[in-house]
């Protein structure tokens, strides 16, 4: 039991203890306890107060880069100041705990913010690309583009072709890569937590279901229910920086 009354099942802190491999999903709410807003959550959600089709699409980019760019220099600014918190620390700690598994740890991010890198994570998987790279239009020397171009917006130093954000728009596929990983991770993965996700975004929505079809135990963590809530064998529903550390502490003093 946390101090804010949150129960950690028994069973699951005993199937924890068995599991060989670990696979995590993140969403935007992992991320909200360190002042990062989410997308979809009513009044404070970004789409709630700004729509996505002027800000977060291929053909908003090509009509009004500087409109877009605005946007995505002042979420950069408002991350820059935020700090990993302790849901973001309490997976560094997991991915510790599963080091002796040969099979180990796949943490999977649908976040753009690099606070799981911050905190201290290693195994990462940035499913929607990182909103600190940029890469150019003309998908030219890609490795080679970073932030701090002179104009604004941005322009690429061998082409002078726009840089754009290197992350994922609605109407985009997901880097193929990053996806397969994924995808594969999750299909043979003992154990899959989802945290701080609404699950409403494909193909994210789908690892869980992979998940289970082969067999793994579905542990959600979200203050609130979501369509992936009546398929998991645990809702833990709270905080994922309440509920993650409480859950580290559980394992440690029951190991
Ligand atoms: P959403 O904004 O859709 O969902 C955030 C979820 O976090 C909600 O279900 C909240 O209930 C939950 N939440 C809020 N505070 C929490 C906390 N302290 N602990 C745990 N959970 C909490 O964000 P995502 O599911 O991440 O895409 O959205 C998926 C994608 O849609 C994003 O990656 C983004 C967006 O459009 C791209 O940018 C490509």
């Amino acid at each position: 039991m946390t101090a804010d009354g949150f129960h950690i099942p028994t069973n699951l802190i005993d199937h924890l203890h068995s599991s060989e491999k670990i696979v995590v999903l993140t969403g935007a709410g992992i991320s909200a306890e360190s002042g990062v807003p989410t997308f979809r959550e009513a009044k404070t959600g970004l789409w709630s107060q700004y729509d996505p089709q002027e800000l977060a699409t291929p053909e908003a980019f090509n009509s009004n880069p500087e409109l877009v760019w605005k946007w995505y220099t002042w979420r950069q600014r408002l991350i820059a100041t935020a700090y990993p918190n302790a849901g973001h620390k309490a997976l560094v700690s997991l991915e510790e705990y599963q080091a002796n598994q040969a099979a180990g740890f796949v943490l999977i991010t649908q976040n753009v913010d690099g606070l799981h890198q911050r905190a201290g994570s290693r195994n990462i998987i940035e499913l929607h690309g990182n909103i600190f790279r940029t890469r150019c239009i003309n998908q030219c020397r890609r490795d080679e583009q970073g932030p701090g171009q002179n104009t604004f917006p941005p322009r690429c130093p061998n082409c002078n072709g726009l840089l754009r954000p290197d992350v994922v728009w609605f109407g985009e596929n997901l880097p193929r890569e990053a996806l397969l990983q994924a995808s594969l991770a999750s299909q043979t993965c003992d154990t899959f937590f989802s945290i701080g996700t609404s699950s409403t975004v494909e193909p994210a929505k789908s690892l869980p279901y992979g998940a289970k079809q082969s067999g793994a135990v579905i542990i959600e963590i979200n203050p609130n229910p979501t369509s992936l809530s009546h398929s998991a064998d645990f809702s833990l529903n709270g905080p994922a920086g309440i509920i993650l550390p409480e859950i580290i502490s559980s394992i440690r003093r029951e190991s």
